[in-house]
């Protein structure tokens, strides 16, 4: 049997990781500035993690959601305390798309309504209504396309307003990243989140702040929207709740309730995964990590924006994208074949920077000191 060829892949195989740092079955060391596409919160394959999750697998790895499952509530308890939000309440799935389809679907439950507002750039996941309200044609299949979905600009308030006052009774939710990844990495303004509060506010709707790839600390806070003082409804959650265990999770404010069989999933909150995520949340507490990657984001930020030939340095903490000119457009390929350093990428020609919160400041530097290399030395 073949795989179902749907990547665009690089000729690497990865044998082993630790940190940031990655090796190929050559033995080849790289760094690893883009983190497995912002899963990699706490670092790969840190000891304690490793250790938390092998100690569960000895007891018990799975079962279902039909019995107690206490490890659940100490993971609610914990995420509560370091997010903050310890009056939320924890579902918890697989995946991004997943947390995002249950936000939606929990926001229709809820309002009785079933028009989503979604901005243009936004990427939400892949499955049915996340892909409805993803602003990429060409991965919305025929089934998936649906006139509930309502696209407007990015960080404008006027054209926000204006969709409130012509279908406010009919919005169930609002759906919005605080920082765009797949779109780019286009920081969501205060002003704009604000906004997006006081209408949802106003006409009764559910603000779903999309945090599975700005949230989990990356943004140098829990979550990005708290940069705003913005309190939204519910977060989403992924990518770096497990550091690479596969989970997602969506926090819900206390006025949206629960009802039996509103919610469920089979894998979704197992032993194994709960392990897993709570090792990250107790290594982002001990090792300061959220306040590590707000600093280290700064140095990038600042030293990227001293490179005259980059240009639109953006982003926040370790959320950071800036544009290549033309003329380097292989930027990103010479500094992962030539320079042995991952980083993620964008359409057309953005460079995005995803690193595990735990980056050191060395590695930040080192990783500038080849950028420089690589803009000198290649220019194609
Ligand atoms: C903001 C955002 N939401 C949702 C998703 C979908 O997550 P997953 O691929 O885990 O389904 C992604 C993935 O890149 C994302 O960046």
């Amino acid at each position: 049997m073949k795989l179902f060829d749907v990547y665009p892949i690089n000729d690497i195989q990865i044998t082993h990781a630790k940190g940031s740092r990655v090796w190929d079955e050559k033995q080849n060391e790289y760094l690893d500035l883009y983190g497995g596409h912002a899963v990699i919160s706490i670092g790969h394959t840190h000891p304690y993690w490793v250790e938390r999750i092998e100690s569960q697998l000895k007891k018990i790895a799975f079962y279902s959601n039909s019995i107690k499952i206490p490890i659940q509530e100490e993971l609610a308890q914990k995420l509560g305390e370091i997010s903050g939000k310890k009056d939320y309440q924890l579902f918890l799935c697989n995946s991004g798309a997943e947390a995002n389809e249950n936000a939606l679907k929990l926001a229709s439950f809820h309002t009785g309504r079933k028009k989503i507002i979604s901005f243009s750039k936004a990427f939400h996941g892949r499955t049915s209504l996340a892909v409805a309200v993803t602003d990429n044609p060409s991965i919305v299949a025929p089934v998936n396309q649906t006139e509930h979905a309502m696209f407007l600009p990015f960080n404008d308030i006027q054209a926000l307003e204006d969709a409130f006052k012509q279908y406010g009774n009919e919005i169930a939710a609002v759906i919005v990243e605080g920082i765009q990844g797949v779109g780019g990495i286009h920081v969501a303004s205060n002003d704009f989140l604000l906004s997006i509060r006081k209408n949802c506010d106003q006409y009764g709707a559910v603000y779903i702040a999309d945090s599975v790839q700005c949230g989990y600390g990356r943004s140098g806070k829990f979550f990005s929207h708290d940069f705003a003082g913005v309190e939204a409804d519910i977060y989403s959650m992924a990518k770096g709740m497990g550091n690479g265990f596969p989970l997602g999770g969506i926090i819900i404010s206390p006025k949206l309730k629960a009802k039996h069989g509103m919610l469920g999933t089979t894998f979704g909150g197992n032993h194994l995964a709960c392990a897993a995520a709570l090792a990250v949340l107790e290594v982002i507490e001990k090792e300061n990590l959220i306040h590590h990657a707000s600093e280290v984001g700064e140095f990038l930020t600042a030293s990227l924006t001293s490179i005259e030939a980059i240009s639109g340095v953006r982003g926040r903490g370790l959320m950071i994208g800036f544009d290549v000119p033309e003329h380097l457009k292989n930027l990103k390929k010479h500094m992962l074949f030539k320079h042995k350093i991952f980083t993620g990428e964008a359409k057309p020609n953005v460079i995005r920077l995803l690193p595990s919160l735990a980056i050191t400041m060395e590695d930040a530097a080192y990783f500038i000191h080849q950028l420089k290399n690589a803009i000198e030395h290649y220019q194609d």
